[in-house]
């Protein structure tokens, strides 16, 4: 298995929205890696979150990490472009929600970004197939997206167990990130799957003690 280091990427839906830049720094001096950023539309989720501004403006106020979009928008070309010129490092998206997924990858690599493509519950990994080599990262939603605090979907760990063997098989460098009720019960299951990017909203931002919620995470990866 040629999984890459574990990255633990608090998702901001979860933080108290008024004082974002202070959640972020928060978690982040509790030892979280990256920052998933959630962008909804109200047309491709039901839910509507926040756009490239408040990626700026976490950007304008020192926050240095990586910032991982995850786009739930459609289409998904113009705010690839605005991302990506408001400080993010790795732009995900629905394939579903592109005309063109392979123009929106190399979109988002012309732009100096990082591309992934993100999966839900009941799409096919053979949607993959053919964009393996343009990726970067592939996300597996363990939820249907739209809302922080939902259950892991558990038939999930068998599709990052054979998202893992693809990867591996490919010879190609990807992350695989999993996204939707990652908590301390079920990461390690989650780990041991083949998982190496942990998104983790309420797991992190409802508990009273970051740097405990973001250590009991780190220990039980395998
Ligand atoms: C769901 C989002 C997730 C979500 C994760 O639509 O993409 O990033 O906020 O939150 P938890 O960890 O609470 O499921
Ligand atoms: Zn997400």
């Amino acid at each position: 298995m040629s999984k890459q280091s574990n990255v633990i990427a608090p998702s901001i839906l979860s933080a108290d929205f008024a004082r974002l830049g202070e959640e972020v720094k928060d978690v982040l001096s509790a030892g979280a890696d990256w920052i998933h950023f959630d962008v909804m539309d109200n047309h491709f989720v039901p839910n509507l979150t926040v756009g490239p501004m408040v990626c700026e403006s976490l950007r304008k106020n020192d926050i240095n990490c990586p910032i991982d979009v995850h786009l739930m928008v459609e289409p998904v070309d113009d705010l690839i472009k605005m991302f990506a010129d408001s400080g993010a490092t790795s732009i995900t998206f629905h394939p579903e929600a592109s005309m063109d997924p392979e123009k929106s990858l190399e979109l988002i690599e012309n732009l100096g970004c990082k591309p992934g493509l993100v999966l839900n519950p009941d799409i096919s990994l053979n949607v993959l197939k053919p964009f393996l080599k343009d990726l970067y990262m592939v996300l597996l939603m363990s939820v249907f997206p739209g809302f922080g605090g939902q259950k892991f979907i558990p038939e999930v760990i068998e599709k990052i167990r054979d998202l893992r063997n693809l990867i591996d098989e490919s010879n190609n460098i990807i992350r695989l990130e999993v996204d939707g009720g990652v908590n301390s019960d079920n990461v390690s299951q989650i780990s041991l799957a083949g998982a190496d990017t942990f998104v983790a909203g309420s797991a992190i931002f409802n508990h009273k003690n970051y740097s405990h919620a973001v250590k009991t995470l780190r220990d039980n990866f395998s």
